[in-house]
């Protein structure tokens, strides 16, 4: 059994005189123990949604949430609160993309590291204050006794991140769900988060959900990516054979419209046509239809099944697009004599 299994997950938010938003509508989702997988997709697709979740984090009022998240045994959505805490900080971390909204301004670093370490892992004052310099050691943050003394917004944007994720470690979790944690950041930064999260997981086993809309980020980091549109996954692959052989037509467009240097500048960005919200419900059939460039009539019969191309290759495209078998025509024509 995997870490983390969600099956046929729904969160519907109902409002008054407005018509309910399916954020997350049917979301199956795997991950092992010590794996890194990727959740992508454009805004608004629900990954968001999904990791308040399992977190136990949606509000109370307005919404329904339905299907099972089973974790390391047991349903997180169906056990007592008091037991929620309990995983939830120990168990199951989270980084969010802004560090200034998670730190507690008014709290020096220090106290804020300490409390958890007491709080989860049952450390004296004494005990915890050593811990938490070694864990700012840990994530690279230099002076790091005279920073346990300073208030969040004393630090810069990276630092505060390097904070975040010391408090994340702090008991050792064994899933780690990281929401956008670069995308407030430059680019230099950015790079240095994820080569701290990439050899943190190496080294600790831990899962990690790294959640993005960034390409490039997945592929500097993930085993696995999910693809999710719409509230659903729509295509799931390790991460080479996705980048390669997208089946998918939406993951075939948001790969088109990262950038990339090998394209000639004029056709280096691609944009897919129309926005997230030109989508019709899953009920009726595939919800990116209304933008896909190869809709066919079976594409409104009813929701697509998840058809496998192979053991780890899974997409939900009734018209799916081709992979490229053998070299190129271009490539071809300069083989022939
Ligand atoms: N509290 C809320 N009330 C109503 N709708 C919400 C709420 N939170 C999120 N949504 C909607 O749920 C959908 C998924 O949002 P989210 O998970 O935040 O997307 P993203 O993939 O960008 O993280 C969006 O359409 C969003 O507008
Ligand atoms: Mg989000």
């Amino acid at each position: 059994m995997a870490l983390l299994e969600i099956r046929d997950l729904k969160v519907v938010f109902t409002r008054r005189d407005k018509a309910p938003v399916h954020a997350v509508d049917g979301l199956n989702l795997d991950v092992d123990r010590g794996q890194t997988v990727g959740l992508v997709g454009e805004s608004g697709c629900g990954k968001s949604v999904t990791s308040l979740a399992i977190l136990g984090l949606l509000p109370t009022r307005g919404v329904e949430v339905s299907g099972t998240i089973t974790f390391d045994g047991e349903d997180l959505l169906t056990m007592s609160d008091t037991r929620r805490r309990e995983v939830r900080g120990r168990d199951i971390a989270m980084i969010f993309q802004d560090p200034m909204t998670s730190l507690n301004p008014v709290l020096r670093v220090g106290v804020q590291l300490t409390e958890t370490l007491r709080r989860h892992r049952g450390m004296s004052t004494g005990e915890a204050r050593v811990e938490a310099q070694r864990l700012l050691e840990q994530v690279g943050i230099p002076a790091a006794r005279q920073r346990l003394g300073e208030f969040p917004h004393q630090l810069s944007g990276g630092m505060r991140q390097r904070v975040l994720i010391a408090i994340a470690l702090a008991c050792s979790p064994k899933m780690l769900i990281a929401d956008e944690p670069t995308t407030a950041l430059d680019v230099t930064v950015q790079a240095q988060i994820l080569d701290l999260l990439r050899t943190h997981v190496a080294d600790s086993a831990t899962a990690l959900v790294m959640i993005t809309h960034d390409m490039g980020v997945v592929a500097g980091i993930c085993d696995e990516v999910s693809v999710m549109y719409a509230g659903r996954r729509i295509e799931a692959a390790r991460c080479y054979p996705l980048f390669e052989d997208p089946r998918h037509w939406y993951t075939k467009g948001l790969l088109a419209s990262a950038p990339t240097l090998e394209r000639p500048r004029a056709d280096r960005l691609s944009p897919i046509p129309g926005s997230a919200q030109d989508r019709i419900p899953w009920a009726q059939g595939c919800a990116f239809a209304p933008r896909c460039p190869a809709v066919t009539a079976d594409c409104l019969a009813g929701p697509p099944p998840m058809v496998s191309v192979d053991d780890t290759h899974q997409h939900r495209c009734v018209n799916p697009a081709q992979p490229h078998s053998g070299p190129a025509p271009a490539d071809k024509e300069l083989m022939s004599p």
